[in-house]
Order: structure tokens, then C-alpha cells, then sequence
């Protein structure tokens, strides 16, 4: 929606992965602290997002939402006020039906005092879910209880991310691209590998939906949450040239050296937030050996080749297919070790088992900067 407050994918932290239900004020405090330590907040992190279970399971007598005093003391309020003390933005969730996923009250005829607490509160950032949503909804009451809701926090007058979590409606990159600002393409990751790899297939298809303050999100990070290394640089490679929403997953008071490393890697962060807003395609696919790219802002294509197998593949694409043309030169630099090679046009090498490797094109014609970088081919299955 184009409301100015995502040019580029949000990014940020969301308790859910990592702490389902387990949600409180000090969490989300210690983690503010930690995204700031831990060189997260100058990578470009700026939300603190709290999920589910952050409320009493009734209103107030007057029809408020009531932050859980035991999981919140000092309420939202004091919690917004603390991630701000950081220079860092708050998040939270509801939801469009009658309860939120977990049971607590959800905003469904409430939407306009609900949006006016959370500006009140000082929140930035609202994810809103579909649960309890009395399963004979059509299409167009989805639609309408979405957009109720965006017009609640615009007339607050307070700047609020809308971050629609409209899982169980059909396409909604068809109607959401004008309610919210980022929506969700999948059912919920978890910490399998498979469920990586069936969100990435049922969102990068959908790259003519995306641009700036409209996202495709294919669901928070897993990075840290238990898979190798290499698995977690492949997943951040492919959110990142997806333009996915870069949203950590993990424990930041607990995370390893490496999994800070793989968050925080600027040139892989910087194909994700890129200015011109494209959304990455896929322009070739045989066997679970796949080439992404993603056009850049200054002429540039990023290409990702990742193999979804178990064992090590060599995986090759050319200039041509990436959809750079018109030069005989061209640079490649590795995002992840940094190196630099040149390349008459081929790009190849041997990915590991589960693993990605990721460049930044330079050279030659940038071509059309409007135009999808290579040819979509159809995702894989
Ligand atoms: C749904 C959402 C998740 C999370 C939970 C909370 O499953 O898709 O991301 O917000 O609800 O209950």
C-alpha cells in the first residue's frame, strides 16, 4: 500500500519462531539491546516485533485490549518507549477474526479502537492474522476486514507498517498489494529444511506483485534455528534476492558468531533492500539445481545458484540467461566470501548439498532497468 513506510522490505525481529507464546517485556527489551551490541540495527534491522500472546484473553471493561500484566508490566507503552530509547521501532499482532491464532481476543469490530491503542502505545509495526475468521468468509469479507484495518491506523495519524498474515485466502498478492504493505505467500515455516523450500517455491513466482511498499513474504527467518551454516546462508541468500521482508526468527541474546555473520552480511542485505525494489526471478530449473536473479538499482544483476539436493552439483548459467547483455567483461563478486573473478559471461560453480552460492554481476549493459532480469521460467515443483 503505498502509505511511504516500506520502501524497501521491512527488516526486523519476531519472538514467534523462537519463543512462540514465551513473549515478554524483557525479551523483547534484552533483544532490543542485543540488535543494537550485536551490529544487527547497523545492518539495517530496525523492528522489534512481538507475535501472539502478548494480551489478557478479555477486554477491559471498556473494550481495550489489555497488554498480560505478568508478561508486561509496564505494558506496551513502556516497552515501545524502551525500543525507541534505542533507536529501533516496535512491532505487534493481531488478528482479523474473533481470536488470534492463540486463543486471545482478535480486533474483528474493534478494528478502529485497537488501531488507536497501538498508536497510543507508540507501536510502528502491526502483523494482522486470519484466524477464527468464521470459515464460510468469502473473498470479499477477507478483503473488507483487511482493509478496515488499514484505514483504522491510517486515520490514527501515527505511521504503522501493515503487515497482513491472510494466510488461508486464495492469491492474495491479487487484492493485498493495496491494503497492506507486505502479505504473506505461504502457510507457516518451522524449522524443517522442506518448509524453507516450499515457502521459496510458492513465493517466487510472484515477483510482478512486488515493489516498493508491497512484499511478497514468504515468512520470518529461520537463520539460527538449527540448520547447518551453509542451509542458513542459502535460505538468507533466497529471501534476500526474493526481496523478502528480513525478518530474524532466532534468540539474539544466544546467537553464535556465525549466524550473526550470515544476518548481518551487508552485500547480501544490500540486494534485498535495493532502491529500484524488484523482486528476483527464477530463470533456470532442472533437477532442484536453480539460478535466481534480481536486477539492482545501478545496473547490476545478483544471481543466486542454489541446489535444493543432498549432494554437492555443479550449477552454471551465463550472462545471457541472467539477463545481461552487450559485454564481453564482466565481474563477479562472491557476496559470501567477498572474492572478485572475471568472466567472459559464464558463472559456475559447485554448490553444496542444501547450499547456495551468491554474486553481484557488474559490466557490461545494464539493459532495461524496468524489465524482469532474464526470463521467467515457471517454478519448480
Ligand atoms: C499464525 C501465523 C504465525 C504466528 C502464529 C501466532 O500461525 O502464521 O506466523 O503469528 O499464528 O499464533
Amino acid at each position: 500500500v503505498g502509505n511511504g513506510l516500506a520502501r524497501t522490505p521491512p527488516m526486523g525481529w519476531n519472538d514467534w519462531n523462537a519463543f512462540g507464546c514465551d513473549v515478554t517485556q524483557a525479551l523483547v527489551e534484552q533483544t532490543a539491546d542485543v540488535m543494537v551490541s550485536s551490529g544487527m540495527a547497523a545492518a539495517g534491522y530496525r523492528y522489534v516485533n512481538i507475535d501472539d500472546c502478548w494480551m489478557t484473553s478479555s477486554r477491559d471493561a471498556a473494550g481495550n485490549l489489555v497488554p498480560d500484566p505478568a508478561k508486561f508490566p509496564g505494558g506496551i507503552t513502556e516497552t515501545a518507549a524502551y525500543v525507541h530509547s534505542k533507536g529501533l521501532k516496535l512491532g505487534i499482532y493481531e488478528d482479523a477474526g474473533t481470536l488470534t491464532c492463540a486463543g486471545y481476543p482478535g480486533s474483528l469490530g474493534h478494528e478502529q479502537q485497537d488501531a488507536r491503542s497501538f498508536a497510543a502505545w507508540g507501536v510502528d509495526y502491526l502483523k494482522y492474522d486470519n484466524c477464527y475468521n468464521n470459515g464460510s468468509t468469502t473473498q470479499q469479507q477477507y478483503i473488507d476486514r483487511y482493509t478496515a484495518m488499514r484505514d483504522a491506523l491510517a486515520a490514527t495519524g501515527r505511521p504503522i507498517v501493515y503487515s497482513l498474515c491472510e494466510w488461508g485466502v486464495n492469491a492474495p498478492w491479487t487484492w493485498a498489494p493495496n491494503v497492506g504493505n507486505l502479505w504473506r505467500t505461504t502457510d507457516d515455516i518451522n524449522t524443517g529444511f522442506d518448509s524453507m523450500l516450499r515457502n521459496f517455491h510458492q513465493s517466487v513466482g510472484l515477483a510482478r506483485y512486488a515493489g516498493p511498499d508491497a512484499w511478497n513474504d514468504p515468512d520470518m527467518l529461520e537463520v539460527g534455528n538449527g540448520w547447518s551454516a551453509i542451509e542458513d546462508r542459502a535460505h538468507f541468500s533466497l529471501w534476500a534476492i526474493m526481496a523478502a521482508p528480513l525478518i530474524a526468527g532466532n534468540n539474539l541474546t544466544t546467537a553464535s558468531a556465525t549466524t550473526l555473520a550470515t544476518l548481518t552480511n551487508r552485500a547480501v542485505i544490500a540486494v534485498d533492500q535495493d532502491a529500484l525494489g524488484a523482486q528476483g526471478v527464477l530463470v533456470q530449473t532442472r533437477n532442484g539445481l536453480d539460478v535466481l536473479s534480481k536486477r539492482l538499482s545501478n545496473g547490476d544483476v545478483a544471481v543466486v545458484l542454489f541446489n535444493e539436493t543432498t549432494t554437492a552439483q555443479p550449477i552454471s548459467t551465463d550472462a545471457a540467461t541472467i539477463g545481461k547483455s552487450g559485454g564481453s567483461a564482466y565481474t563477479l563478486t562472491d557476496l559470501w566470501t567477498g572474492a572478485t573473478s572475471s568472466t567472459t559471461g559464464a558463472i559456475s560453480t559447485s554448490v553444496p548439498a542444501h547450499g547456495a552460492a551468491m554474486y553481484r554481476v557488474s559490466g557490461g549493459a545494464s539493459g532495461n532497468p524496468n524489465a524482469p532480469a532474464g526470463t521467467l521460467v515457471s517454478a519448480a515443483s
